[in-house]
């Protein structure tokens, strides 16, 4: 047997126990494919390893979103060849990958820059992953798959696996036809697609079977869902919201990320009516000037953006908002980033993301003469933080001396501590027994951070005091 075919038989030896190690790089979707590539390989025999050093395969699943991002990946990479040539010594093979949008962005860029990579598969194919590996291990090459195949790749991936988490996210559309002029993900992902309302249904029934009690339905335009429901109609996000709300079970519904043009009436009724859903929206409005805005070819302006947020205040009066913002779009003069700062100031966001701006090859902004120099965008960036950041904390604040209902997700960093979100997304800490995990118990705060909150359970302490006077 050549030493090419023993090795491939130990990447791929049913026999053999192996290990997978996944390391996810940007949004979201991004860890749900993730979850769905670990699933991909569990049949083969792979259980999932934090220690990249102790992996037969690895996948780097990448983003491509800003310049810092895709830089990550190769800097990744060089401590994975340190790894790979390590475990060599040993007599170990490593497969490595490189999965999602920078795979996606760069193709045969990565195989060329980097020697360490055998495959590079895009978020479209990454269904294949196991098969292609096999492959590239069988016939000794390296393999590029950036294809956008026809099939709906969630119909080829196997079946979900019970997790331990009580939290889930679901994807139930992927892609982009907005082409904002800063943007890759058009490029990366491809067009807009919407899974089918019942393969929603029942992938969600069957992660609340396995104990999840809160989903977020994930999307790179969440909002612009059309997915084919059971009358063989589109369905809207808030239909589908609706239908998801009917599993017993499931406690609670969020969904990101939206874009100001698709948030629809039904949407915006759904956070009045649909009482799982969660009172938490993350809209980006991006920059508060127009003239940025039809730059960025965002397709709203503020006046528009403003009006939204009116109404869905109108409609949930105690709505967290969320967003993400952009300084230094070329062509940003200093009074248009004044023009971000009074939207903020006009909404009071309980969170925010922002950015300077990345120019991302391939895309119209970054061929646009007046790039702000950095030095501004740095500037903008820490003025904009700093009302970001009071904002957020008046925002935490306001809730000491509240009562919330928190889903405990995890034990927290302190011992007999344990973690869970308040229905505004707040991470909230408290002392608790793992028993609590998964369930959601009254709190009382009785303190704020910047990022969290911290309280008591009340529930907990109803349930000891019962527990003693025997009830
Ligand atoms: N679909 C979402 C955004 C997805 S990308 C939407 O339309 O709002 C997440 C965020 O990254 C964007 O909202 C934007 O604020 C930021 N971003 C995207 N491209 C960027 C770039 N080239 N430079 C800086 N930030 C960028
Ligand atoms: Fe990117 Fe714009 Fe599409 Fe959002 S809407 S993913 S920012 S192109
Ligand atoms: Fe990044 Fe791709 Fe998500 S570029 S933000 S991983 S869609």
């Amino acid at each position: 047997m050549s030493l090419k075919s023993t090795q491939s038989s130990i990447v791929f030896d049913m026999s053999k126990r192996k290990r997978l190690y996944i390391k996810t790089f940007g949004c979201q979707m991004n860890f749900y494919d993730s979850e769905r590539m670990m699933e991909a390989f569990a049949p083969l025999g792979y259980e999932q390893t934090e220690d990249a050093g102790d992996a037969d395969v690895i996948v780097l699943n990448t983003c491509h979103i800003r310049e810092k991002a895709a830089e990550k990946v190769y800097s990744e990479l060089g401590r994975i060849r340190q790894i790979k040539a390590k475990r060599r010594q040993d007599g170990k093979r490593t497969m490595v990958a490189v999965a999602g949008c920078v795979a996606q962005a760069e193709g045969n860029e990565i195989i060329r820059r980097a020697q360490v990579v055998d495959l590079v598969v895009g978020p479209q194919s990454y269904y294949r992953l196991p098969d292609l590996l096999f492959r590239a291990c069988q016939e000794g090459r390296r393999i590029v798959d950036t294809e956008f195949p026809e099939k709906d790749k969630f119909t080829q991936l196997p079946a979900r696996i019970i997790r331990k988490s009580c939290t889930a996210f679901l994807t139930v559309q992927e892609g982009c036809d907005k082409f904002c002029t800063f943007c890759v993900v058009p490029y990366t992902r491809g067009m807009e697609f919407s899974r089918p309302v019942e393969a929603l249904y029942d992938e969600a029934s069957g992660l609340v079977d396995g104990g999840v009690r809160e989903l977020t339905l994930l999307g790179q335009n969440v909002n612009a869902y059309h997915g084919i429901g059971r009358d063989n109609r589109q369905w809207s996000l808030a239909q589908l919201l609706a239908r998801l709300a009917e599993i017993d079970g499931l406690q609670r519904l969020r969904y990101t990320t939206s874009h100001p043009r698709d948030m629809s009436d039904d949407l915006i009724a759904a956070h009045r009516d649909n009482h799982k859903l969660m009172p938490y929206l993350h809209l980006p409005f991006q920059a508060g000037s127009d003239r940025i805005l039809a730059g960025m070819n965002r397709k709203h302006t503020s006046a528009q953006y403003l009006d939204i947020v009116a109404r869905i205040r109108d409609a949930r009066p105690d709505i967290a908002l969320s967003t993400d913002i952009i300084v230094g779009f070329p062509g940003e003069s200093d009074e248009e980033f004044e023009a971000t700062l009074a939207i903020v100031r006009q909404v009071g966001f309980a969170q925010a993301f922002s950015f300077k701006y990345s120019p991302r090859p391939g895309t119209p902004a970054a061929a646009l003469d007046e790039q702000v120099s950095d030095e501004a965008k740095s500037e903008r960036l820490a003025r904009l933080q700093e009302f970001l950041s009071a904002d957020q904390r008046r925002f935490n604040e306001g809730f000491v001396g509240a009562t919330m209902s928190v889903l405990f997700e995890k034990q927290g960093r302190h011992n007999g501590q344990i973690v869970g979100r308040s229905p505004y997304l707040q991470p909230v800490h408290a002392s608790g027994g793992d028993q609590l995990i998964g369930r959601t118990c009254d709190v009382e705060i009785s303190g704020a951070g910047p990022n969290s909150l911290a309280g008591v359970i009340k529930a907990a302490r109803l349930g000891i005091i019962q527990a003693e006077a025997g009830a």
